[in-house]
């Protein structure tokens, strides 16, 4: 069973549409998807509305999630760890033991090329729209990540 774990800040706006993308590109009976914040503000809410709409536009259900915030032991559960930005990225770098918890987290943007801006931006205080954005931005990352799992 391979395992990937999305963190962003929260875990209600961006890493629950790149847990619930991921997740639908893949084998469940060989993959394991799972999400995080690297804040506890949100701790056991479901993801934002917003976010719940634009999965559902696009087949996709994440209504039954609930946010969780990143712990140390997800650097032993968990294959690889992709952040959603840089400060996602410093945060959870910041809880590393070694150069092996260190070696597991990656931007996730950085797997596409079509982007020049490796930060999905936070669309929390933003609009629909942006949800849209971050949505194509996800769905395009976790193409090539289903790939190279
Ligand atoms: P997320 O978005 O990190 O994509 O879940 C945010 C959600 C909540 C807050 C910030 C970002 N907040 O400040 O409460």
């Amino acid at each position: 069973m391979t395992k990937v774990l999305m963190v962003c800040l929260g875990n209600i706006c961006r890493s629950p549409l790149a847990h619930g993308i991921l997740e639908s590109k893949l084998d469940s009976d060989f993959f394991y998807v799972d999400s995080a914040g690297t804040a506890a503000y949100h701790i056991g809410e479901s993801p934002d509305p917003r976010s719940i709409e634009v999965a559902k536009q696009n087949g996709i259900d994440i209504s039954g999630q609930s946010a969780r915030q990143f712990k140390v032991e997800d650097f032993d559960t968990f294959d690889r760890i992709y952040a959603m930005d840089q400060s996602n990225y410093n945060n959870i770098i910041r809880l590393a033991r070694n150069n092996a918890d260190i070696g597991k987290v990656k931007l996730i943007l950085e797997e596409t090329n079509s982007v020049s801006n490796k930060n999905v931006p936070d669309p929390y205080y933003g609009d629909f729209s942006n949800f849209e954005h971050v949505f194509r931005l996800l769905d395009d990352a976790c193409e090539v990540v289903s790939k190279t799992l």
